[in-house]
């Protein structure tokens, strides 16, 4: 398949359930005194860095570490981050968190593997860097885990190399300082982005030494450009960018997705949904906001890509009743559109457009290739808590179906997505597991065509 790079990266490997682990500092009753107002804000930072997600093995308590993480040289673990003082970061002095933060350096003076996105946290300023110290001292409750030794065979399990690495790669830290910003919103934008976000962790493409092709959007318009695969699953451009980007996404569309991981225009799936779960939905509106207009700032790197446009002729024939001759057509028809709809709109939140969504307009069509054969659901968050599902296909369709219905997606109703091939199916189905979804299902319901009216709003 064209731009494939299916190389993983530094992924957390998860059952594909979201985390949904509460922390231990709570809402607070009474006013807060100085030092809990810090704790707090901490706390609040640590889910803009979401700490939690890396931080806590599946039904393991908050921030003890264990999580295996899958690199390209073996697997590793992350670490107990709770204040005790034999297995945590108890001991730990600001000094000795800052200098792991910025440097990648640990107490006891070995640079840790980049997994750990401290390329990305080096930009937290002084400020919240004491705040973040401050909840993981007095905010979360110590836990006794020792740690548990990486599954790196020698050599490479030697930690020095990581020296070059870090030197080569990853940046001098300074605080953060840009004030080249347009507004007072886009700054508070880029450091939320570039810095606790670490969203170029995903979204940037990584260069041969995996390092992150760049760390800040003035270092290059490769940042945020789409990055690779992430457990099969393509984190696309965020560049106010068409042809997969998100030029056709208003800033209250941008925010919503990140608050509630649903609008109607798509739904998250992947590794998004952790995002969303851990971290963005705890985020206040005006910091969603500030993210919003910084990535709207972004100038497009695909300048050749053409606007979507609704296209309704597909739409019509299915509404007729009609098959077109297009292979996928068929299938569409008698397993989609009964949640997606003839004319591609999908309903409302409860199931996505695939007419003119982000995710179908690239050439790759991993992501698409991947939710069909696995199904999906949406993140349960505070403010849209039903997950909705979509089921999964492996066990209905063979390679070449599910690449017919990919392909008739990815460029149906206008969508400009690439095709994809019964070979590009067959090496995804090794690795897809279907996603589960504890409490909302939802059947398969009757196949219902849109009305007329609907078809002509297509594609919004
Ligand atoms: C994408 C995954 C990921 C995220 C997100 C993440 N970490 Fe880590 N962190 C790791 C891994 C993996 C290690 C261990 C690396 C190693 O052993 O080389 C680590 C190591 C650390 C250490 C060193 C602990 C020790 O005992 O040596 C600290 C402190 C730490 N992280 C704090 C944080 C904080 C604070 C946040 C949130 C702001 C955070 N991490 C977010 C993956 C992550
Ligand atoms: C652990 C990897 C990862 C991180 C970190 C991450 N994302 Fe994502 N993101 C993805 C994947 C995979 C998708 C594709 C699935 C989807 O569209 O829901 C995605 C999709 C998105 C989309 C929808 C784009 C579209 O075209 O449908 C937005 C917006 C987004 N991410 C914003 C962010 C922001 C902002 C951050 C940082 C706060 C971030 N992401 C961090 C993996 C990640
Ligand atoms: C029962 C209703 C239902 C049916 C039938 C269904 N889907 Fe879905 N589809 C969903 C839901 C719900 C999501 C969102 C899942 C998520 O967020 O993980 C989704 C997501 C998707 C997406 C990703 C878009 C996005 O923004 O999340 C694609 C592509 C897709 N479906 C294609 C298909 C194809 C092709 C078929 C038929 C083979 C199909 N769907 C059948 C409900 C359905």
């Amino acid at each position: 398949m064209p731009e494939a790079n299916t190389m993983t990266l530094f992924t957390r490997v998860s059952s594909g359930l979201a985390l949904a682990v509460s922390v231990s500092f709570a809402a607070h009753a009474a006013p807060l005194n100085a030092d809990q107002a810090q704790v707090a804000r901490g706390e609040y930072l640590a889910h803009a860095g979401d700490c939690i997600a890396c931080h806590t093995a599946h039904n393991g308590k908050p921030f003890a570490g264990g999580l295996p993480i899958q690199t390209p040289l073996g697997k590793i673990y992350s670490t107990n981050i709770t204040p005790d003082t034999k297995t945590g970061i108890g001991t730990w002095s600001y000094e000795d968190f800052a200098a792991l933060m910025r440097h990648g350096e640990t107490k006891s003076g070995y640079a840790v593997y980049p997994a750990m996105p401290y390329p990305s946290y080096s930009r937290v300023n002084d400020t919240d860097m004491h705040a973040l110290y401050a909840f993981f001292q007095h905010g979360v409750a110590p836990v006794d885990q020792v740690n548990r030794k990486n599954d790196i065979p020698w050599p490479l399990s030697m930690r020095w190399p990581l020296k070059i690495w870090r030197a080569a790669f990853a940046p001098a830290p300074a605080p953060y300082t840009d004030t080249a910003r347009d507004s007072a919103s886009i700054t508070r934008g880029a450091y939320l982005v570039e810095g606790l976000g670490h969203c170029g962790s995903c979204h940037t493409p990584r260069g041969v030494g995996l390092q992150e092709k760049a760390l800040t959007g003035n270092d290059s318009s490769i940042y945020l450009a789409g990055g690779g695969a992430i457990d099969g699953w393509i984190a696309p451009s965020l560049r106010n960018e068409h042809g997969g980007g998100l030029a056709d996404w208003s800033e209250a569309e941008i925010v919503e997705f990140l608050r509630s991981g649903r609008t109607p225009r798509t739904a998250s799936f992947g590794a998004m949904n952790d995002v969303i779960v851990d971290s963005t939905q705890y985020m206040t509106d005006q910091d969603l906001a500030s993210i919003a207009k910084y990535l709207k700032s972004m100038p497009a790197r695909r300048t050749q890509a053409k606007p979507y446009v609704y296209d309704s002729a597909i739409s019509r024939v299915l509404y007729a009743g009609e098959v077109p001759p297009t292979p996928g057509a068929q299938i569409y028809l008698d397993r989609c559109a009964g949640c997606h709809k003839s004319n591609g709109n999908g309903n409302g939140k409860a199931f996505p457009a695939l007419a003119g969504n982000a995710v179908l307009q690239t050439s790759n069509p991993t992501s698409a290739i991947h939710i069909v054969l696995s199904g999906g659901a949406m993140p349960a968050t505070r403010t849209a808590p039903s997950r909705m599902t979509m089921a999964p296909y492996a066990d209905v369709l063979n390679d070449q179906q599910v690449a017919d219905v990919v392909s008739f997606v990815q460029t149906s109703w206008g969508n400009t997505g690439g095709k994809a091939t019964a070979a590009d199916v067959a090496k995804i189905r090794k690795t897809a597991q279907p996603v589960s979804a504890e409490g909302f299902s939802m059947a398969e319901p009757e196949l219902h065509h849109a009305a007329p009216e609907d078809q002509a709003s297509g594609g919004k």
